[in-house]
């Protein structure tokens, strides 16, 4: 496929939201033709799926349904918008992927990362990212970022915990793929770290032409 695939990785509280539209803007301006995106959702149907994996009504919901959900949503994004831009030779910018659930499902919740990964395949067909970045952050400190300053005490240590397996999880994957992986340090100022992304993401892109 022509295009490039870039994924934004990161526990809470990362800043992954702010980092992936600045940097979308500087690529746009350097003429390349951006989809930016994000999972869950990003298709019709992929927000209706987000918003049931979002309702807090819905505390029926089992683990396994969980999973399912979110690699209904890949699939739909996948077909319906990531595979045409990439065909047309465009560049996808998307917040999150199938590495978040590795990351949350596997190493978080301790579902087994195989079968996790054949789920994965059969989601996405095969189409995994060209370039993601690890935006990397401390758990308490992302925590309190998500928490708007408040005490990373007042959370249960299961949830600290729970995020400390997925931050491994993210180091681990990204230790096992030094191709794909570039682990970016999110305590910086958010400034700093945009800059970080965009030398990154520009070689990479002058690279492939
Ligand atoms: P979102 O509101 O997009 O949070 P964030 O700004 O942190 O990306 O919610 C996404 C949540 O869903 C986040 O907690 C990670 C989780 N998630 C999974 O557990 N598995 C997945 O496959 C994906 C895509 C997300």
């Amino acid at each position: 496929m022509p295009g490039v695939f870039i994924t934004l990785e990161g526990p809470e509280g990362s800043g992954k939201t702010y980092q992936i539209a600045a940097l979308s803007d500087c690529l746009r301006q350097q003429g390349y033709d951006v989809l930016q995106t994000r999972e869950p959702g990003g298709t019709a149907i992929g927000d209706q799926v987000r918003a049931i994996l979002g309702n807090l009504e819905n505390t029926a919901m089992r683990p396994r349904t969980e999973i399912l959900l979110f690699q209904a949503s890949r699939a739909q994004l996948v077909e319906e918008v990531l595979r045409p831009h990439l065909e047309s030779g465009g560049v996808v910018v998307c917040d999150r992927y199938a590495d978040s659930t590795l990351a949350y499902q596997g190493y978080g919740h301790g579902f087994d990362l195989e079968q996790l990964r054949s789920l994965i395949d059969f989601a996405t067909g095969g189409l995994k990212p060209d370039l993601t970045l690890l935006l990397d952050v401390d758990v308490r400190e992302g925590l309190r970022r998500k928490t708007r300053g408040g005490e990373w005490n007042r959370l249960d240590a299961y949830a600290v915990e729970f995020h400390e397996r997925v931050r491994r999880g993210y180091l681990e994957m990204a230790r096992q793929d030094p191709q794909r992986w570039v682990k970016v340090d999110a305590a910086q100022p958010p400034e700093q770290v945009q800059a970080v992304l965009r030398e990154i993401v520009l070689s990479r892109l002058a690279e492939r032409g």
